[in-house]
């Protein structure tokens, strides 16, 4: 296999002519809810793979329960429809970083436990409250939060959060004996209810690191010192997705998973096909121009690739604007059952590959084919690992910065993912 960047055509690896394993064998298929239409560009999202992935993770917790983290349009795959098929394969919270990405779910009429954790002074902590949305607290949102309970006369849910050693959001454990008292005060006045305590780990996504020992062991003392101040939480959580698969002595009483309901892996050493996990989005788009050219051609702005022979150049159009990280030259693409890296600069709306040299009928007949830039990598092909190597990034961003100009589409969805929106007033809907 050539390494990226190396002779012409480059084909970083070739494999059978399945190109994605949604889109193939999907069309393939009869069932008409696995075809994803064909689009110039799409994110096709398999929510059988979702449910998959859900299921896993609530095997894996049990008896705690899963969170769904479906914030950032549920790490760019689409926050309704990801919450819907997480709920249905058996997760029992979804969470949000923001009120207004939780009031959009209750808006499409989900009424499933739903936390949001990160606020502003300009968050509408009443339309939380009316919503029944809980709200995670660090500190100053309390206030808030009682005042917003009071206007609506209805008490607010909230979770407090304790940072231990994230040095985030999160109270300090200096400042939890207050928190808590105040909470507790304002609890017996009627005015909220503590349904849970929280946390978050820093580096749960290197099993081999001390702090995360000293954060549950902090997190356990920050869950006694509510304890003897009278706080009965619902539930105590502090797992993010590596933590839920390697650390069993984390997992409390609710598990938060984001990344791992994507099919995605946070761990350096581990694949998502080794955690039995299937990665649900594709990003496929058709090849838009395929062109001989002379050896010595310049390639894209800057002209910083050259061809070294006589070639043919495809033309992949997606670009940044569409989430394609500019620095990220050298990432692969799938064409026809072959991997091909981009060469020269990464443009807004377009890259190019380098075909190597190709017989004029084959050069036509590529044009409008099928291009993979990631997908399950079942077959081989490219996936949004490989993305975030050549960004020098992780997978996280590589899925969630897709941007709206591709649009999502939907295999496998299944009626109650599909459960037409029951419109509601964000903000003065009643779960
Ligand atoms: C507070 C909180 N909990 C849980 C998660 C989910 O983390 P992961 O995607 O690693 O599962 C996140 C995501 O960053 C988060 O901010």
């Amino acid at each position: 296999m050539p390494a990226i960047g190396e002779g012409p055509g480059y084909p970083l690896s070739a494999g059978s002519t399945r190109i994605s394993k949604v889109t193939y064998e999907a069309a393939a298929s009869a069932a008409p809810e696995t075809k994803a239409p064909v689009l110039e560009r799409s994110a096709v999202i398999d929510l059988e793979a979702i449910r998959h992935n859900v299921r896993q993770f609530v095997a894996i917790a049990s008896p705690a329960k899963v969170m769904a983290v479906v914030k950032a349009d549920a790490y760019g795959h689409g926050a309704v429809q990801v919450a819907r098929a997480a709920l249905d394969a058996g997760a029992s919270w979804l969470g949000t970083a923001h009120i207004s990405e939780a009031l959009a779910l209750r808006a499409a009429g989900i009424d499933a436990p739903l936390l949001a954790w990160l606020h502003t002074k300009e968050s509408n902590f009443a339309a939380a409250v009316a919503a029944g949305v809980d709200v995670g607290i660090s500190g100053w949102e309390l206030d808030a939060v009682v005042a917003a309970a009071r206007q609506q006369e209805r008490p607010a849910r909230v979770h407090l959060k304790v940072d231990t050693g994230l040095g985030r959001n999160g109270s300090t454990i200096a400042g939890w004996d207050q928190l808590v008292g105040e909470a507790m005060e304002y609890q017996d006045e009627g005015l909220l209810r503590v349904v849970g305590i929280f946390s978050h780990f820093a580096v749960a996504d290197e099993p081999h690191r001390p702090e995360t020992d000293e954060q549950i062991a902090l997190f356990r003392e920050a869950v006694a010192i509510a304890a003897d101040a009278g706080v009965d939480t619902e539930v105590r959580h502090i797992a993010n997705t590596p933590a839920t698969l390697s650390r069993p002595d984390a997992h409390f009483d609710l598990v938060r998973v984001g990344l791992g309901l994507y099919g995605l892996s946070p761990f350096a050493e581990q694949s998502s096909q080794e955690l039995g996990l299937h990665p649900a989005m594709t990003v496929r788009t058709l090849l838009s121009n395929c062109k001989a050219v002379d050896a010595g051609q310049g390639v894209s702005y800057g002209l910083n690739y050259r061809t070294t022979a006589e070639s043919t150049l495809g033309l992949v159009p997606l670009g940044y604007a569409d989430g394609v990280p500019r620095i990220a030259t050298g990432g692969p693409v799938r064409i026809n059952g072959v991997t091909y890296p981009v060469v020269g600069r990464i443009a807004m709306d377009q890259m190019v590959v380098d075909l190597g040299p190709l017989d004029p009928d084959t050069a036509r007949s590529l044009l409008g084919a099928e291009v993979v830039m990631f997908g399950d990598g079942a077959d081989g092909g490219p996936t949004a690992d490989d993305w975030a190597a050549a960004a020098g990034t992780n997978n996280y961003e590589i899925v969630t910065r897709i941007s709206s100009r591709v649009p999502r589409s939907y295999v496998n969805e299944i009626p109650s993912d599909a459960a037409a929106a029951v419109p509601a007033e964000a903000g003065t809907d009643t779960p």
